[in-house]
């Protein structure tokens, strides 16, 4: 498999550490030592919908393939307004695609799991070419008066388009069990045989188990893809990491012992956008030209579960009109 067509959206409203510290009891040295986080993207006029429909129609764009010829959409979603049906089958008509199409739900590594789902698909014929999207409103599992975890997130959209190629060379995907350290609770409907009462549960999480797990994971998935495919990190051209704190970015980095230039960042600029963050730092670095011809990428996603997923390929240029 690989990657032929990319494509990003994030909202318009850009929201300072300042604007937060006005209802909140936090600071922009707070925020910033702690996350390296400047500003995020929050929904507000638009809507998930209209982001996800944005970065799918660049993704085809870019990647020359006309809606109508892609067999299969995934759609990355944590949540969004709708339970049912899937935000896949919301965006899919209007992007004028007519396939099969589901959501999945692999938290932050969401678009890792998609990557890896569609390159079996391709390997079993399922499928030719098949557009991902992984989609996000974070902002709206928090509790806003919640200064721990509402200060982390942003919102955002990220697509990619693949097909039969030589890119991807292997993947780890992991799961684990811990739904105490990070979760976010939904209320279901009552019905009269079920007593159990149910409350809608803004994210709760406990910040620095997170972080650990998430350090330890990815240095798992990172040290686990290198070794059996007899590399090192000095091999790697850039990591593309989940952008959830730049100190979780930073320990990897300093495990790995390269230089910062192979370890991007945009969570200055986004905040954490869940499972859209690596997808929508593909997007810009590609459009950019900074991901060569031949580039080895590797990519690294944890979250909620705990699961992760990371990823080894090479990169093909994209041209952009
Ligand atoms: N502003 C000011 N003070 C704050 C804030 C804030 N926004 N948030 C917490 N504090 C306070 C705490 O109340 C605590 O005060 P106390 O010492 O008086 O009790 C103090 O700051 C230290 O709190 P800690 O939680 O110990 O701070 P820590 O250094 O661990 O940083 C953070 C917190 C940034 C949340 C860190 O633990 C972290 O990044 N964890 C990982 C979070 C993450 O990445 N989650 C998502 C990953 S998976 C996914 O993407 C879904």
């Amino acid at each position: 498999m690989k990657i032929i067509g990319t494509g990003s959206a994030l909202p318009e409203k850009s929201v300072t550490n300042d604007m937060l510290a006005g209802f909140l009891d936090t600071s922009d040295s707070w925020i910033t030592t702690r996350t390296g986080i400047h500003e995020r993207r929050l929904l507000s006029t638009e809507t998930l919908r209209e982001l996800a429909m944005k970065a799918g129609r660049a993704a085809l764009e870019s990647s020359g393939v006309r809606p109508e010829d892609i067999d299969y959409l995934i759609c990355s979603n944590v949540a969004n307004s709708y339970v049912s049906p899937s935000l896949g089958s919301i965006i899919l008509g209007p992007l004028g695609c007519c396939c099969p199409t589901f959501d999945l739900n692999g938290a932050c590594a969401g678009l890792v799991y998609a990557l890896d789902m569609a390159d079996a698909f391709l390997k079993t014929n399922r499928a030719r070419k098949i557009l991902i999207v992984a989609a996000e409103q974070p902002s709206r599992f928090c509790d806003w008066h919640d200064r721990a975890t509402s200060v982390l997130f942003g919102d955002g959209a990220a697509a990619l388009v693949v097909t039969e190629g030589e890119g991807f060379i292997d993947f780890r995907l992991t799961g684990d069990t811990h739904t105490d350290v990070m979760y976010y609770k939904r209320s279901l409907e009552p019905t009269p045989y079920d007593r159990v009462e149910e409350k809608t549960t803004p994210l709760v999480m406990e910040g620095r188990e997170v972080f650990r797990l998430a350090v330890e994971a990815s240095i798992r998935d990172v040290d686990a893809l290198l070794g059996r495919n007899g590399l090192t990190g000095a091999d790697i051209d850039m990591f593309l990491l989940h952008q959830a704190n730049m100190r979780i970015i930073e320990c990897i980095r300093q495990h790995l012992e390269q230089p910062k230039e192979k370890f991007p960042t945009n969570i200055q600029h986004y905040g954490n956008t869940s499972s859209a963050s690596i997808g929508i730092l593909m997007d810009e670095l590609s459009r950019a030209g900074r991901l060569k011809n031949g580039a080895t990428l590797l990519l690294s996603a944890f979250g909620g579960g705990f699961v992760t997923g990371a990823a080894l390929m090479k990169w093909s240029e994209i041209q952009y009109k």
